[in-house]
């Protein structure tokens, strides 16, 4: 990955929190919302940085960043499925995340467990 996608990345992620932090309950928020996770899946989730942690290949500079879009990811609205199951998936994938960071062995089994795309989708993402 190179610098300039990283910076990007960095920036998707502090405007993400920027808008998570004024986010209210309106509607134009949630449409901005779903924006934010189609960017992160596009961003973190079919580009490499998931495969990287997943494989034990990032840096930390990199599993901080998946940290900080799964944060972001669990303090958002899915598009569809329950809030309770969306919590639960996401916290999941952020405690997969630090038992990387941390160097638990489990790690790689966790992540593969709470990365799963299709178990996600299937729930919360529309057709
Ligand atoms: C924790 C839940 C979750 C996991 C895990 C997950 N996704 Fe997603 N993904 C979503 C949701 C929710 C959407 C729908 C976002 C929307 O429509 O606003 C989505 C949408 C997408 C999209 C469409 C983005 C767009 O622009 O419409 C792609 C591509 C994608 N995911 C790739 C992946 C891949 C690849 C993986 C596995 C490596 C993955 N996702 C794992 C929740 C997840």
């Amino acid at each position: 990955m190179n610098i300039l996608r990283k910076s990007f990345i960095t920036l998707a992620v502090v405007v993400c929190a920027a808008l998570l932090m004024t986010s209210t309950s309106n509607k134009a928020v949630s449409a901005d919302e779903e924006l934010n996770i189609k960017q992160i899946m596009k961003q973190a989730f079919k580009g490499d940085l998931v495969r990287k942690v997943g494989t034990d290949k990032a840096t930390a500079e990199e599993k901080q960043q998946l940290l900080e879009m799964s944060k972001v990811m669990a303090g958002m609205k899915p598009p569809q499925g329950s809030s309770e199951s969306w919590s639960e998936k996401t916290n999941a994938l952020i405690a997969a995340v630090e038992a990387s960071i941390q160097g638990k062995p489990e790690a790689s089994t966790l992540l593969k467990k709470t990365t799963n795309c299709a178990a996600c989708h299937k729930v919360h993402k529309p057709k």
